[in-house]
């Protein structure tokens, strides 16, 4: 098992990797001192798959909640159900919420957690790879709303965070590949080694054999908790992780959720490469690896029909992180050479679009 410490000043806390760690969970929950209630929330996909696994290693009682699987549930009507069960069983401020699934019920649990009683520990226990890479390190929690995606959260990081790579056996090639897709942002964000160590081990990583997976996720552990500890509230480093986000966000707005999250984030990686290209920044040769690596996955290259470029663009100024309708983007100079530039331009975005259009 490998321990990654998330450091920040009087909070810091633990993401441990391996295969076969679930039983780390028991102790891990009698450190967390002063509870008398726990709630796991998951979703019926998960609950449905392994939720008895899970079960057995709890000490005590335990309030189950399971929620829709989807990205609808991270809404404000779900929201609304978990506090009312929250209120039933009287869930006190020392109490403490377990979330046991993907990024879904990472981000919702995670913002339950954040706001009832102005603030519960949290465990995370994620399920999906993408979760397991990204969503459930960092502390950033929230949920939809019909203006946007992630327009409602809070920071408010885990108490601890527990992968057990066994669980990504169940899944679907998409949702491994979209969780690829983040870890394939982070390698190219930080490590040409790293993105060339994806496609070394991509049989392992697509016969999802837990030992290898264990080593990808650790990796990007290490870089997330990295980024996070510098500039836990994104006023600076932290904006770099956004690569691939804001057309990926918009592509993921205006498709309605068609595609996985992580689906669309590589599809962003390929438009934004595009914008750094054009404005010239980064070599064709650098673009064509990150693509190279994205296809090995099965990743999708291109987008499922048209998008209009001045939708993209207006849901891109529409997104949380633009300032008065000026939109930072994370792009790359190149392999582990990030850069945030100021502005976004109209035709870029119309142009770069190209490069994901189904009919060209
Ligand atoms: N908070 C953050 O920093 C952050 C970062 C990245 C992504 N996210 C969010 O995470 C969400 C996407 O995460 P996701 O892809 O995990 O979505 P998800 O939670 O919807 O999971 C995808 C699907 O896989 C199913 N599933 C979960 N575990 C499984 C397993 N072991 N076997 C088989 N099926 C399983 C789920 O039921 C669901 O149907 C998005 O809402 C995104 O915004 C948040
Ligand atoms: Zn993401």
């Amino acid at each position: 098992m490998k321990i990654i410490t998330v450091r920040l000043a009087g909070r810091s806390y633990p993401i441990f990797v391996g295969t076969k760690i679930l039983s780390h969970l028991a102790p891990l929950l009698r450190e967390q001192a002063g509870w008398s209630q726990l709630v796991l929330l998951t979703d019926t996909t998960v609950a449905g798959l392994h939720l008895e696994r899970v079960r057995t290693v709890i000490p005590g009682n335990v309030t189950l909640i399971t929620i829709p699987a989807g990205e609808l549930s991270k809404s404000l009507a779900q929201l609304g159900e978990l506090f009312d069960r929250f209120a039933e069983i009287r869930l006190g401020r020392r109490d403490v919420l377990l979330t046991f699934g993907g990024g879904v019920v990472g981000d919702l649990g995670g913002f339950a957690a954040a706001t009832w009683h102005r603030g519960i520990r949290y465990l995370q226990i994620p399920t999906t790879l993408e979760a397991a890479v990204d969503a459930s390190i960092g502390g950033k929690t929230g949920i939809n709303h019909a203006g946007g995606k992630n327009l409602i959260g809070a920071f408010h990081q885990p108490s601890a965070v527990l992968i057990d790579t066994d669980f990504f056996a169940t899944l679907g090639l998409r949702d491994l590949a979209a969780g690829l897709a983040e870890s394939i942002k982070h390698a190219a964000l930080t490590s040409a080694a790293f993105l060339d160590w994806h496609e070394q081990h991509a049989d392992a990583i697509l016969a999802r054999d837990p030992a290898t997976l264990a080593e990808l996720v650790a990796r990007n552990c290490e870089i997330k908790a990295d980024v996070v500890c510098r500039d836990e509230r994104e006023a600076d480093v932290r904006r770099i992780l956004n690569y691939g986000h804001t057309i990926g966000h918009a592509i993921e707005h205006l498709l309605a959720f068609e595609l996985r999250h992580g689906e669309c984030v590589g599809l962003g990686m390929l438009v934004e490469n595009e914008i750094a290209h054009r404005r010239g920044l980064l070599p064709r040769s650098e673009a064509d690896r990150v693509r190279a690596v994205l296809a090995r996955f099965g990743l999708p290259l291109k987008l499922p029909q048209t998008l209009d470029a001045a939708a993209v663009l207006e849901a891109c100024r529409s997104d949380k992180k633009a300032q008065a309708g000026h939109v930072p983007f994370a792009l790359i100079a190149g392999i582990g050479q990030p850069q945030i530039a100021s502005e976004i331009d109209a035709a870029d975005v119309k142009a770069a679009l190209r490069v994901i259009d189904p009919n060209l």
